[in-house]
């Protein structure tokens, strides 16, 4: 609790270019959840370099997300947005809950066994422990709340172990976490094998909609999404394709998939298609003006950036020295 409020916590890479998933399975959600709690949204440029990153462009790409938080509507004077390698704390209390996380647990992370198949030529021990750095982002703040889309749902399943694991030893030490999925979008498939992710890292361009895309290239790979020869537009299983793009309209507009399917009675795929189109861009385009504007506005983002680093790293600081308290450091003297 800060203040009478709950805690959230969440994080987005920046790497890659964000997506339509990143926004709906994530950003859209924490902007609703921002009046309710007390938050803290993290460009998680510690984790970026799991996988071999150019310098300049890491760089860039942190900034422009951290932008892209306020262009979205989160207000940086409520919401706590920063990059996390200005908060050492991170680091340090991952080094100590390395200390107590399993090699065997690890070991059983999908994402990890993902990654390191894509990255063969660089299995390095960060790509392994990215999950106790995450636990650590979530843990450092005594998070009540982690809103994140389904692929994260493990990395908050061991976070929670370690959580517990910890206070089992030392007493209650940490918060314990709790993920927020949102009702839609918490999986958004690729418009071109609605069987897989929509991921940043798609080889593809048509298969992801990027969230800078402009308005004719949003509606074009609209048209070319995958979809079937049923002929009918219904929300179920067996049409993966049509339940992506309703799914994706349900997460815009707020409606639940029972709507979406009456809307689209008797209508054709194309008609579908040109309607989630139209909606994305809609719901894409005040952000992209947004981000255009504050991208400008280099003194007001650099005041941001400071003012929310230091306010972070008091936060972390304290939950930091009850740990290293609890373990045994040495007191430090004044
Ligand atoms: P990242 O950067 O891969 O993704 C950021 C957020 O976007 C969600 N997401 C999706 N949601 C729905 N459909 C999709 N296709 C889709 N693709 C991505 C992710 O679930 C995530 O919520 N390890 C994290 C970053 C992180 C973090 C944290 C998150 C680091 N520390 C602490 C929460 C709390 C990651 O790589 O997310």
């Amino acid at each position: 609790m800060i203040d009478g409020k709950k805690v959230l916590f969440s994080g987005m890479q920046a790497t890659g270019t964000l997506t339509l998933g990143n926004y709906l399975g994530a950003l859209k959600n924490w902007v609703t959840l921002s009046e309710e709690y007390e938050c803290f949204y993290s460009v998680v440029d510690l984790h970026s370099i799991t996988v071999r990153q150019e310098p300049a462009e890491l760089r860039k790409r942190a900034r422009n997300l951290l932008t892209l938080y306020l262009a979205a509507g989160l207000d940086p004077q409520k919401n706590c947005i920063y990059y996390q390698s200005h908060v050492s704390g991170h680091a340090e209390l991952s080094w100590i809950l390395n200390c107590f996380t399993y090699m065997g647990e690890l070991n059983r992370m999908t994402q990890f066994k993902d990654k390191a198949a894509k990255h063969a030529d660089n299995i390095n021990a960060g790509l392994f422990t990215y999950p106790v750095l995450m636990a650590a982002d979530i843990l450092l703040y005594q998070t009540d709340m982690v809103p994140v889309g389904v692929d994260q749902m493990q990395h908050l399943e061991i976070t929670r172990d370690i959580a517990q694991r910890f206070n089992a030893v030392y007493g209650d030490v940490f918060t314990i976490p709790e993920a927020y999925i949102g009702k839609s979008g918490a999986k958004i498939m690729s418009l071109q094998n609605p069987q897989k992710k929509m991921s940043k890292s798609d080889e593809n361009p048509n298969a992801s909609i990027y969230l800078m895309d402009e308005p004719d290239v949003i509606l074009r790979k609209f048209k070319r999404a995958v979809t079937d020869s049923e002929g009918q537009i219904l929300y179920r299983e067996e049409q993966p394709g049509i339940r992506n793009l309703l799914d994706i309209y349900c997460a815009c507009t707020g409606k639940s998939p029972e709507e979406a399917v009456k809307e689209f009675e008797g209508k054709g795929y194309g008609e579908l298609k040109e309607a989630v189109g139209e909606t994305v861009v809609s719901v894409l385009k005040p952000v992209q003006d947004e981000f255009a504007r504050l991208s400008e506005d280099k003194s007001y983002l650099d005041s941001i950036i400071k003012e929310n680093a230091q306010k972070a790293n008091y936060y972390a600081t304290k939950t930091l020295r009850k740990v290293q308290k609890k373990v045994g450091f040495p007191e430090r003297i004044r």
